[in-house]
C-alpha cells in the first residue's frame, strides 16, 4: 500500500533559519562570517559593555586607545545597539583616504553594500566632492571639514544621534573647531533627543580633552574638585597617576589597552645626507636577510619622494637573483585613488614581501597589517602660516617623538618587529614632545568663517581647546573683510554666507563668486581651473632637466602665453573632450590621467553646488563638446575677465617685477621666484599672479599667471 505523506508547511523558525541560511550564503554575508573573527580579536571587542555603558550615564565619552585595537570600525558597530541610538552615528577622519577605506571595511563588516551602490546600504562616507550615502545609511564616514559644512546646513545636528570624533590626538584645526561647537550642542535645548559625543585618541593623554568637554556642560559639576565614587568608573581602565586631579563627572573616560609586541630599535651612527638612498639600502638589508612574512613600511615626506623611492626599489629589484623573493611595492599617500588605497589592506602574494611607501598618514590614521619592519626618515610635511605673506605652506621639518613613537609602534603590531630610525639618538633626543596643534600654526580665515557664519557673535571669545594667536585671528578677520564675506560690524554677508558653504577656502570661494556676477561672466571656465588647483597636480612627475624639455615639447599645444591658469583651463577642455583614449591622450602628454579624472569629479560637485547655490544665470552649465575647439587660443577679453577673478581671491598673491628681474610681493615686500614647472619660468612680466609659494632653497611662485597693473586698479578700486 502506497502511503501519502502530505507535505508539512514549514514552520515559522524553519523558515527564519533558511531565510538566514540563504542570507549567510551571499557573497556579503559570507564575507561579514569570515570577518567576524578577526573583529572578535580586536582589544576593544571585550570593551564593549562597559563603552555602551559609559554611555547610557554620559553625554559625552573620551575613548583612548592604542592604534589598531579597532576604535574607528567597531565603536560605530556598538553604537547601534543602544536603545538611544535611533537615527544616524557621524564618524570624523582627518583624511578622505581613511574615512572611504573604514567606511568600505565596515560595510563589508556587516554585510551591506557600501552607500552609493544600494538603497539598502547601512554605511557610507562623505568627504570633499565624493559622497556614497543612501537612504538607510546609519554609519557615516566623513572628513572634518563634511561634517563642518554639514553643521552650516543644520545647526543643531537633527539627522544624528551621536557624533564620533577620531583622531583627536592630530589636534587639526577642524577638530578644534567641532569640538568647541559640539561640546555646547551635547547641552542644546533645541534638539529634541540628546545627542552623544564620542571623542577617540590614539594617546592616552587626554586629560586636557576631557577637561575642556566637561567645561562646556551647563552645570559643572556640582561636587566641585571632589572625587566620588562615580567618578572612579569613569576612569576606566587608567592607572591611578593618569588620572587628573579634578574628574569630569559628565564626560566618562575610558582607555583600551592595545597589544603591543617589542620592537627593536636602531638608529644611524652619525647624519645621513641622502635619505632616499639610506631607505634603499636599508631596504634590501631587511629583505635579503630577514625570512618572510615580514612587510616593511617606510615613512617618508610626501608623495613625490614616494614616487622617486618607488622607482628605485623596483628598478633595484629587478636585477636581484632569483632566489630572493619578489618585492610588491605600494605607495600611500593623501591623495591616493580608491584601488590602490584598497590593495594595502590585502596580504601580500605567497613568497612576496609588501614594501609599503607612506607618508605620516601611516602614523595612526590608516593601520597596515602585516608591517614587522619600520623605516622612519624622521620628518613630515607640516602646515605652517607665513605672516608676512599671509599664507599656508607646507614645510618639511623633524618629526615630534610623540610621532616617531608612534611610527616605531606599527612595526609590533602583529609579532615582534623592528624598527630602523634613519637619524642619529641625539637627533631623536633633542625633538619636540608632540607636535603644536594645527591652530597656531595656520590660516585662521577659513576657521572664522565657519564660526561667523554658525552664529559666534564674537570669535576672539569663543571658546576652543587652544586659544589661538590674538595676531593671527585679527588678520583672519582682516582677510574676510577684504574678501567682503563679513562687513566692518563683523556680521557676515550674503557673499559670505555663500562662500561659507562652498567646500574651498574663502579666497578661492571669493574668486567663484566674483566670476559668477555678471561683469566676469566666466563661472564655467573659472570652475574648471578652480577644479585643476584642488587636486593633486595634474602634471607627471618631472625630475631631469631634459624630462623637462620633453614635457614642454609634449605639452606644447596646452600651454598658453599667459600663464598657468589658462594654460590648466585648456588642458582640462582638452581631456573632457576627448572621446577616443583619455589614458593615451593623458599619456602623450605627460599629464596625469588619474588627476585628470579627479579634476573631472570635482568639477562636477563644483558645478551641482554653484547651481544649487543659483549662481549660475542659466540652468545648465555647457556641454564640453558645446566649447568649439579647446585648443583654440583663448579670447583675450575671456582671459582678463578670468584672471581678474583670481586677483580678487588672492590680491596678497601679486608680485611685481623690479628692475634687478627678481619678483617683489606687493604686499609685504618678500621676494619671490617663479617655480620651474610653470609655464611663465623664465619669463618677465610687468606683475604676476600665483596661487601658492613653496619653499626649498627660496620662495618659488606655483600657478603663476601674467596679470596687469590696471587690472588690480579696477578689482579693487
Ligand atoms: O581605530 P583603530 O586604530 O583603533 O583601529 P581600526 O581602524 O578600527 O582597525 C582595526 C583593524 O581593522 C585593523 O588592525 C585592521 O586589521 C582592520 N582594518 C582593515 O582591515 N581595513 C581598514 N580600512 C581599517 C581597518
Amino acid at each position: 500500500m502506497i502511503k501519502i505523506v502530505q507535505s508539512k508547511k514549514p514552520s515559522a523558525s524553519m523558515a527564519k533559519d533558511l531565510k538566514r541560511k540563504r542570507e549567510n550564503d551571499s557573497p556579503l554575508q559570507a564575507k561579514r562570517l569570515k570577518l567576524m573573527v578577526s573583529r572578535k580579536e580586536l582589544p576593544i571587542w571585550s570593551r564593549k559593555d562597559d563603552i555602551l555603558g559609559a554611555l547610557e550615564k554620559h553625554n559625552i565619552l573620551v575613548l583612548s586607545g592604542e592604534t589598531g585595537s579597532g576604535k574607528s570600525t567597531q565603536i560605530p558597530q556598538f553604537l547601534l545597539d543602544a536603545s538611544w541610538c535611533t537615527k544616524c552615528v557621524a564618524i570624523t577622519q582627518p583624511r578622505r583616504v581613511a574615512a572611504i577605506s573604514l567606511a568600505r571595511r565596515v560595510a563589508e563588516e556587516m554585510g551591506t553594500p557600501l552607500g552609493k551602490s544600494s538603497p539598502a546600504s547601512k554605511v557610507g562616507y562623505s568627504v570633499r566632492f565624493d559622497e556614497a550615502i543612501g537612504p538607510s545609511t546609519r554609519i557615516k564616514y566623513l572628513t572634518e571639514g563634511m561634517l563642518l559644512q554639514e553643521m552650516l546646513r543644520d545647526s543643531s545636528f537633527g539627522q544624528y544621534s551621536c557624533v564620533i570624533i577620531d583622531e583627536v590626538h592630530e589636534r587639526n584645526l577642524n577638530v578644534d573647531l567641532l569640538l568647541g561647537f559640539l561640546r555646547e550642542l551635547v547641552y542644546s535645548k533645541r534638539r529634541k533627543q540628546p545627542l552623544k559625543l564620542v571623542v577617540m585618541s590614539a594617546t592616552a593623554d587626554v586629560v586636557g580633552i576631557s577637561r575642556y568637554l566637561q567645561a562646556g556642560s551647563p552645570e559643572p559639576s556640582s561636587n566641585g574638585d571632589q572625587t566620588t565614587e562615580n567618578d572612579e568608573q569613569e576612569w576606566n581602565g587608567f592607572s591611578e597617576n593618569e588620572r587628573p586631579a579634578r574628574t569630569a563627572s559628565r564626560v566618562a573616560l575610558v582607555h583600551v589597552e592595545g597589544r603591543q609586541y617589542p620592537v627593536t630599535l636602531s638608529y644611524l651612527d652619525k647624519p645621513c645626507d641622502d635619505m632616499a638612498q639610506a631607505a634603499l639600502e636599508r631596504i634590501f638589508l631587511i629583505h635579503c636577510k630577514e625570512p618572510l612574512p615580514g612587510d616593511i613600511l617606510v615613512f617618508l615626506t610626501g608623495q613625490d619622494k614616494i614616487q622617486q623611492l618607488k622607482a628605485s626599489v623596483e628598478a633595484f629589484a629587478a636585477n636581484l637573483p632569483p632566489k630572493i623573493p619578489p618585492l610588491q611595492v605600494l605607495p600611500l599617500f593623501a591623495a591616493l585613488p580608491q584601488s590602490a588605497q584598497q590593495q594595502i589592506f590585502q596580504p601580500a602574494p605567497p613568497r612576496t614581501r609588501k614594501v609599503i611607501l607612506a607618508t605620516n598618514i601611516a602614523e595612526t590614521s590608516v593601520t597596515v597589517p602585516g608591517v614587522r619592519f619600520v623605516i622612519d626618515c624622521g620628518k613630515a610635511k607640516i602646515k605652517h602660516f607665513h605672516p608676512k605673506l599671509n599664507l599656508d605652506s607646507l614645510l618639511i621639518q623633524a618629526i615630534s617623538r610623540s610621532s616617531a613613537d608612534q611610527r616605531k609602534g606599527r612595526a609590533g603590531r602583529e609579532a615582534p618587529g623592528q624598527c630602523y630610525r634613519l637619524y642619529t639618538q641625539n637627533s631623536y633626543n633633542i625633538l619636540e614632545q608632540a607636535t603644536s596643534p594645527e591652530i597656531l600654526r595656520c590660516d585662521l580665515s577659513a576657521a572664522v568663517l565657519t564660526m561667523i557664519a554658525r552664529g559666534v557673535k564674537d570669535p576672539f571669545r569663543f571658546p576652543l581647546l587652544t586659544p589661538p594667536n590674538p595676531k593671527s585671528m585679527m588678520k583672519a578677520m582682516l582677510q574676510l573683510l577684504r574678501l567682503e564675506t563679513i562687513d566692518s560690524s563683523g556680521a557676515i554677508t550674503p557673499v559670505g554666507r555663500k562662500i561659507a558653504r562652498l567646500p574651498l577656502p574663502p579666497n578661492l570661494g571669493a574668486v567663484i563668486l566674483y566670476a559668477a556676477s555678471e561683469a566676469s561672466s566666466c563661472l564655467a571656465e573659472v570652475i574648471d581651473i578652480v577644479s585643476c588647483l584642488t587636486v593633486e597636480s595634474i602634471y607627471q612627475h618631472i625630475e631631469t632637466e631634459s624630462a623637462r624639455e620633453e614635457a614642454l615639447a609634449a605639452r606644447g599645444t596646452l600651454t598658453r602665453r599667459s600663464g598657468d591658469h589658462v594654460t590648466l583651463l585648456t588642458t582640462i577642455r582638452a581631456y573632457a573632450a576627448e572621446s577616443t583614449d583619455r589614458k593615451a591622450w593623458a599619456d602623450a602628454h605627460l599629464l596625469s590621467h588619474r588627476a585628470l579624472q579627479n579634476v573631472l569629479a570635482v568639477r562636477k560637485q563644483l558645478r551641482a553646488q554653484c547651481l544649487s547655490a543659483k549662481l549660475l544665470s542659466g540652468k545648465t552649465f555647457p556641454e564640453d563638446t558645446d566649447a568649439g575647439d579647446p585648443l583654440q587660443p583663448v579670447d583675450e577679453d575671456l582671459e582678463a575677465r578670468i584672471l581678474k577673478c583670481f586677483i580678487r581671491g588672492f590680491v596678497d598673491n601679486v608680485a611685481k617685477l623690479c628692475p634687478n628681474g627678481s619678483y617683489k610681493t606687493l604686499l609685504g615686500n618678500e621676494i619671490v621666484a617663479i617655480h620651474p614647472g610653470s609655464v611663465l619660468f623664465g619669463r618677465k612680466v610687468e606683475m604676476i599672479l600665483y596661487n601658492e609659494l613653496v619653499f626649498t632653497s627660496k620662495a618659488y611662485a606655483r600657478g603663476v599667471s601674467a596679470v596687469r597693473v590696471g587690472w588690480l586698479e579696477e578689482v579693487w578700486p
